[in-house]
């Protein structure tokens, strides 16, 4: 698939989205995010593909949305483009999405990163929602996903302010999962994609959904969705051969069936 404003490739089992709008510190027009969405899909899709590695070019991972394309929008015209029923598709991606990320984090490029299951920072990674300084807030989640993951509190003072949270604060809250060098940040990202990609598939989907139910659901409906999960992949071949291999002191080889 040919796109304009992101690069795609494969490396074995792992499908590869990185943003390429470097000069503009890959500020998000609706464009890129239709791009990325159809990527994701098509990585999700792709039967040899297990693990999606989301990155950024150049010196940022994505300053927000374009701020030009929307600053002369109007309330009609924004109800008419629905431009969130992209971002809504994210949501719907099966496989894991791990973001690795450097340099600015801010606003909707916030909310992208908020979208992917794990996050790798590079050293000096800032993170921000500079929304308010323009008069706006978030609107692809934001408000939403991080009061989530770091509680009113903190979620209030971050996006009430605009301020910068270091890579530190973010991992402190539990918004990053680790912070490496800016050499190694692809290789440390690939590795983790790797241990991954080398799980059971059908396990990695279903522990992705069940988890997800955790944030939305009471915790007596996240258990039977849990619970059924569980259930479903004793069907699968690769749970007989887990199991086995365990039995018969050997290495499984899963198929993902
Ligand atoms: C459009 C942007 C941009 C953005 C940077 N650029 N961020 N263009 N939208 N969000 C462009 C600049 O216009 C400039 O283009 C080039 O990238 C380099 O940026 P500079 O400002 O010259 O660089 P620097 O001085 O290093 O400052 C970097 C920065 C600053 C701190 C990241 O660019 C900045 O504050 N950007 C805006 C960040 C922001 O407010 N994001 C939230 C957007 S609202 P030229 O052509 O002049 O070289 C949002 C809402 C989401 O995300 C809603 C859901 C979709």
């Amino acid at each position: 698939m040919a796109f304009e404003f992101i690069e795609t490739s494969k490396q074995s089992t792992i499908g590869l989205i990185e943003l390429n709008r470097p000069k503009q510190y890959n500020a998000l027009n609706r464009t890129m995010v239709r791009e990325i969405v159809e990527a994701l899909e098509s990585f999700d899709r792709d039967e040899d593909i297990r693990v999606i590695v989301l990155s950024g070019r150049g010196n940022a991972f994505s300053a927000g949305a374009d701020i030009d394309e929307m600053a002369y929008d109007d309330t009609v015209k924004l109800e008419l483009l629905n431009q969130f029923a992209d971002w809504d598709r994210i949501s719907l991606i099966k496989k894991p999405i791990i973001g690795a990320v450097q340099g600015f984090v801010f606003g909707g490029g916030f909310e992208l990163a908020l979208s992917c299951d794990m996050l790798i920072a590079a050293e000096g990674t800032e993170f921000s929602f500079p929304e308010v300084t323009l008069g706006v807030m978030p609107g692809a989640g934001g408000t939403q996903r991080l009061t989530k993951l770091v509680g009113r509190t903190k979620a209030l003072e971050w996006i009430w302010t605009g301020n910068r949270i270091k890579a530190k604060e973010a991992l402190q809250y539990g918004v990053i999962n680790k912070i490496v060098q800016r050499e190694v940040l692809m290789e440390e990202t690939l590795k983790i994609a790797s241990s991954i990609s080398n799980q059971p598939p059908l396990s990695i989907r279903l522990i992705k959904e069940s988890v997800s139910k955790a944030v939305d659901y009471s915790l007596y409906e996240g258990m039977q969705y849990e619970r059924k999960n569980f259930y479903l992949l004793f069907s699968s071949e690769d749970q007989k051969e887990g199991m086995q291999a365990f039995v018969e002191k050997r290495k499984p080889q899963f198929k993902g069936r």
